[in-house]
């Protein structure tokens, strides 16, 4: 993991330093917040920040949102004072970390904030195989085409295949192409010179050359546009990309990993995908099936999210009975592994005692179910008063607010909806034309007004 620490390095953080570098990751540090966007700006990517909490926190918080730099940040400060955590908090960052600094901590806090765990849970010899050929293909430069329907696991796999490959130790560096406005996605795969165009206030390097000597992953590349597609190409066959505004190319050496939750010969058919890049990417492709075409991983996985979820929640020794069990093996998981773990989310937090009980499983579609998505004021979608309303303002209620409950991430909000993401993002500029405060990516958790 990379870990860019922002403050002086004397005393306290110095010390958390040397328990971040213990572990493993890869420290960087910088004075100040200036210096820290420099080097950020400069391709130096970083999986977690972690800053003095006597610095401007807030200030940094929204230059990274400004300039689409996601990185998590997470504050440190000298004692347990409540009220310095909760300051830090409120400006932005994930977590506030105490100092003197205690290993135990700051190694869970790295890894939750980083999500850095990245085990493929499974059982079923379905999945088996398909990590038979993950493992395989790893090893090799050849680009990996993940698909498979929402929810299966095609980020992880993606993660998985570079931890499994020769440059598991270089970046690994994710671009969701379905969740960066189309006229920003240039710019953030290949870097623009200062003065390229109107705010390009410094010279910023794209996500392509932050991955050199690593992996890209091209999150959802079907949702990239045609125009795109032609430079993407370019840059995969000749091995270099150009920088807006950039006099001469620049030579990365970047393996290409993608995924999509679309049918990919239908994109092309219908005209909507290069055939050649098609083709450049799917040199390997890795199916993910279907949770419901995996039976025998449900039990693991729901394992797994007990564990994961109770001990993030500080409780201990949770189990699953025997019955709610067999309410998870029979059901459809249309949402796959992530509504399984949603699921079993919901079901850690409404467990009574230390049991998980079918009382505390709600599933989508038995009648029960408080699914995952959020209706207008929180009621059921069957609910009295929504009579009188027309479909369009329901259904503007509903998109807001499922964004909202999303934390403004599209995608997510789109595979809760149902909807496609261009559909979504249709919908949206429509609301916003029309004045509606639409949550903004990592916004919401509060009811946005509509
Ligand atoms: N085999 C697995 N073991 C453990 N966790 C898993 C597994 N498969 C999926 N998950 C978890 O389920 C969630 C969804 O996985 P992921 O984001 O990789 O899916 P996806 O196919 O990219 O989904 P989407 O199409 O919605 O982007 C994540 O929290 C991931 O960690
Ligand atoms: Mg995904």
């Amino acid at each position: 993991m990379r870990l860019l620490i922002i403050g002086a390095l004397g005393g306290q953080i110095g010390a958390a330093s040397q328990i971040a570098v213990a572990r493993g990751s890869q420290v960087s540090q910088a004075e100040n917040i200036d210096a820290a966007m420099k080097s950020l700006r400069a391709g130096n990517g970083a999986d977690v920040i972690m800053i003095d909490s006597g610095l401007d926190i807030a200030g940094l918080v929204s230059m990274l949102e400004s300039e689409r730099i996601d990185v998590p940040v997470v504050a440190c400060g000298v004692g347990d004072d409540k009220g310095v955590a909760v300051r830090a908090i409120k400006s932005g960052a994930q977590e506030y970390i105490p100092l003197p600094p205690d290993a135990e901590l700051i190694s869970a806090v790295l890894e939750a904030v980083s999500q850095e765990n990245y085990s493929i849970i499974h059982k079923d010899p379905a999945m088996t195989k398909v990590l038979a050929l993950a493992k395989q293909v790893a090893k090799s430069t050849a680009s990996v085409l993940v698909v498979g329907d929402s929810g299966t696991g095609k980020e992880l796999m993606a993660r998985f295949i570079h931890n499994k490959s020769p440059r598991a130790k270089a970046p690994f560096v994710a671009v969701n192409c379905a969740d960066i406005p189309e006229n920003l996605l240039e710019s953030e795969l290949f870097g623009y010179e200062k003065g390229a165009f109107t705010g390009a206030v410094a010279r910023r390097i794209g996500k392509f050359e932050e991955a050199d000597s690593g992996t890209i992953l091209l999150d959802e590349i079907s949702e990239m546009d045609l125009r795109l597609q032609a430079k993407l190409l370019r840059a995969i066959q000749e091995h270099e990309i150009d920088r807006i505004g950039g006099k001469r190319p620049v030579k990365v050496d970047v393996r290409i990993l993608a995924t999509s939750n679309r049918n990919m010969e239908q994109e092309v058919a219908e005209g909507r995908f290069r055939e050649d890049l098609y083709f450049r990417l799917n040199v390997i492709t890795i199916q993910i099936p279907n949770l419901a075409d995996r039976p025998d991983d449900i039990e693991p996985l729901a394992k797994y999210f007990i564990e994961k979820y109770a001990a993030s929640n500080g409780l201990d020794g949770m189990r699953i009975s025997k019955e709610a069990l067999i309410q998870l093996k029979s059901h459809p998981w249309p949402g796959n592994v992530r509504e399984l773990e949603n699921t079993i989310h919901r079901g850690v937090l409404l467990a009574v005692g230390s049991e998980i009980k079918p009382a505390s499983i709600h599933l989508e579609g038995s009648g029960s179910s408080h699914g995952t998505a959020v209706a207008p004021n929180g009621e059921t979608a069957g609910g009295i008063h929504l009579v009188g309303k027309t479909v369009a303002e329901v259904e503007k209620e509903l998109i807001i607010d499922t964004l909202d409950h999303c934390l403004g991430n599209r995608t997510h909000a789109a595979n809760i909806l149902g909807i496609s993401i261009r559909t979504l993002r249709n919908k949206l500029k429509q609301y916003s034309a029309q004045g509606v405060t639409v949550p903004a990516p990592g916004e919401g958790g509060t009811k946005a007004p509509v």
